[in-house]
């Protein structure tokens, strides 16, 4: 039986840190472990220019630990104004990674979003001639469409005429929670990419709903049933390079998760690889979690895989996370993945 396994070290390319008391809560969790970030820029106000992202990033370094090893690759939030120029100096310049794209109303501060893909459409032929990766929140937010199927609309109403309109923009459909997203990730032939999320591999609606409302199971896109959980699974444990991990580890302090009307998030950086090396066991395919968490996504985003390795320990015990980890913008619930995890990152 294995019980320890090295792989190269971990990037996680979907990740919330948030600003001030908040973001120096929750960043020594995602460093300890991961070399590189991609950073979502929904703080508010948004992260939109160049400037802006040059000046979140300067904060983040700032609440990094001594010593820690984290790149925070940064992106840009897409406005109906954003400026084609300033979004190709980002990049140009190595300030911003990629541009994140917020259906208008989808999400978490997501108001500033595009209404209408047509007023973008100059910035994107911009990205696609430079080589910039677009990032999308794939869920449309026309009311009158059912939340569990706002994903596979998006994926008709949105995104395959947008990849035919400009087919060399390359597109990662981020926390793909469908069987539909996967199957149109796998199928594509060229220039789209997906992650998948930690606890979209661990829970359905049922976490939600069943025998109680649990808010601290509720993020968007919201988990769905359980057909589209076992496709996300065999979708990250085959290797194939088209997925990786971005685990939308989206911090809320428990008041505002805990109300009448919850934000949506759930916070899973303290325990992902743990429950990740869970999940990938269980589907037989220890061996290929470090393509899911290391090499498939820098190879996406052109980039080089980490030079140094992490260990993983199957421990005899499990391992005690804390219920929840306390903040100075408050105590923050840590994701419970409702099995006992053995696996622990050795430092
Ligand atoms: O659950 C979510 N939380 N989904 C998102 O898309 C945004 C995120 C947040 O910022 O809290
Ligand atoms: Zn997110």
């Amino acid at each position: 039986m294995t019980d320890r396994i090295e792989i190269t070290r971990p990037d996680d390319w979907h990740l919330h840190l948030r600003d001030g008391d908040m973001l120096r809560g929750v960043l020594p969790f995602t460093a300890a472990h991961f070399a590189r970030a991609i950073i979502m820029p929904n703080l508010v106000p948004p992260v939109v220019t160049k400037a802006d992202a040059i000046a979140y990033r300067t904060r983040i370094m700032a609440a990094l630990p001594s010593g820690a090893d984290f790149t925070p690759l940064m992106t840009l939030y897409l406005t109906e104004a954003s400026d084609p120029d300033d979004v190709a100096a980002a990049h140009g310049e190595g300030v911003a990674a990629a541009v994140k794209l917020y259906p208008a109303g989808a999400t978490t501060n997501s108001d500033s979003g595009v209404r209408d893909i047509a007023k973008v459409y100059l910035v994107l032929e911009r990205m696609a001639a430079i080589g910039m990766p677009l990032c999308v929140h794939g869920e449309v937010t026309d009311s009158s469409i059912d939340i569990f199927d706002r994903e596979a609309v998006f994926i008709d109403r949105v995104l395959d005429p947008l990849r035919k309109r400009i087919p060399e923009l390359k597109i990662v459909m981020e926390h793909v929670t469908t069987k539909d997203g996967v199957d149109y990730v796998a199928s594509a032939d060229k220039n789209l990419a997906g992650t998948i999320t930690t606890h979209h591999l661990i829970i359905n609606r049922n976490a939600i709903l069943a025998g109680g409302i649990r808010p601290h199971y509720y993020c968007l896109p919201v988990a769905k049933r359980e057909t589209h959980r076992l496709a996300l699974r065999k979708a990250a444990t085959s290797g194939n390079p088209r997925f990786f991990l971005g685990t939308d580890s989206a911090p809320h302090a428990d008041p505002a998760k805990e109300q009448a009307c919850g934000c949506a998030g759930i916070f899973t950086a303290p325990n992902t690889l743990s429950c990740l090396a869970h999940v990938f066991e269980e589907d037989g395919a220890l061996d290929r979690l470090e393509a899911f968490v290391s090499l498939n996504g820098p190879a996406c985003y052109g980039l080089p895989a980490n030079e140094t390795k992490i260990t993983l320990v199957k421990r005899d015990t499990p391992i005690a996370y804390p219920d929840r980890i306390e903040t100075g913008a408050g105590p923050v619930t840590v994701f419970d993945p409702m099995f006992p995890v053995h696996w622990e990152v050795e430092t």
